[in-house]
């Protein structure tokens, strides 16, 4: 997920054009020139055994042990949660906890040791490295605390990387992009380097190449991380306006207050879901607590 721009021109060899107009929902499930099924995450599949509709994520028994030479670090033991579609979750626990191994587990960035994930149904542990990388691509969109944007690449150019990737062409992609931006609030700085935005800015940027492909999936790992307060605020403020608008969200902190602006909290120690995993959540659409304890920070 942290493209160089040497790949910048080659899209075409990946996949077949997908241009499908510049607001529609890529959820097409037709083969592509690879013939590759593209998944549509979205769609409900109720034919697969032991889904329950509505969810996005649903893990059972994950575990994921690094082996580095000698040595085994297992950093998830058996992690069991559920996501629905439209939540706003938060995955807190503190560093060394599995955080970031769950999100690239979630993300389809890694593979599970053991277990099961099903994303939207789908059984990700069975998907070959193609597919994962076209859900990745056109189904979850990434934020990372680093901000992961390329310095020599104006705002818009760096947004429309993942639809690059995805094969549309070039008219969509700068509409697509400008659409984006201005969402997170950036139109007046599409033509705007990184290092010549504020981390803020830069993290919104980041926020609007997470959103340029429309997927089902917002991950974001300590995206305030970086962040001065006020600019973490934003952040925030910018997760739960897209949030309300009907994505799910899932956002990875260390940080108890950081956490207050998710629905539910899902916490992690030492590879383990403490709570919150969802057992104990009653089935539902509308899980939100009545009022946020504390208000927010
Ligand atoms: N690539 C890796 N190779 C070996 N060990 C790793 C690797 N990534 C993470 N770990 C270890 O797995 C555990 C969980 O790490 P991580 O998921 O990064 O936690 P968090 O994001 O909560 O800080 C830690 O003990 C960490 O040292
Ligand atoms: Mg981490």
């Amino acid at each position: 997920m942290t493209p160089t721009s040497g790949t910048t021109g080659a899209s075409s060899d990946r996949r077949g054009p997908h241009a499908d107009g510049a607001a529609s929902r890529t959820d097409d499930a037709a083969p592509d020139d690879t013939g590759q099924h593209r998944l549509d995450l979205t769609a409900p599949t109720p034919m697969v055994p032991g889904w329950r509709p509505g969810s996005v994520i649903d893990l059972a028994g994950v575990e994921k042990v690094y082996r580095t030479g000698a040595f085994e670090v297992a950093a998830l033991r058996g992690v069991t949660m559920t996501i629905d579609e439209g939540e706003f979750v938060a995955i807190m626990g503190p560093s060394g906890s599995g955080k970031s191994t769950l999100m690239h587990i979630l993300g389809c960035l890694d593979s599970p040791t053991a277990g099961t994930y099903r994303l939207a149904g789908d059984d990700v542990s069975t998907m070959t490295e193609v597919e994962l990388a076209e859900v990745r691509n056109a189904r979850i969109g990434f934020v990372f605390q680093q901000f992961n944007l390329l310095a020599s690449m104006d705002a818009w150019r760096n947004v429309e990387l993942p639809l690059v990737y995805a094969g549309i062409d070039r008219a969509a992609r700068r509409e697509r992009s400008m659409e984006a931006l201005a969402r997170v609030g950036l139109s007046d700085r599409v033509d705007h380097r990184p290092g010549e935005l504020s981390g803020g800015q830069q993290q919104r940027v980041a926020v609007a190449r997470a959103l340029v492909t429309d997927p089902a999936l917002i991950l974001a790992d300590e995206p305030t991380g970086n962040l001065d307060s006020v600019a973490a605020r934003g952040m925030l403020d910018l997760l739960t306006e897209l949030h309300a608008n009907g994505r799910t969200i899932v956002l990875i902190t260390h940080d108890a207050e950081v956490a207050l602006a998710a629905h539910r909290t899902i916490r992690i120690r030492d590879g383990n879901i403490q709570d919150g995993g969802g057992g104990g959540v009653s089935p539902g659409r509308d899980r939100r607590p009545a009022a946020t304890p504390g208000g927010r920070p």
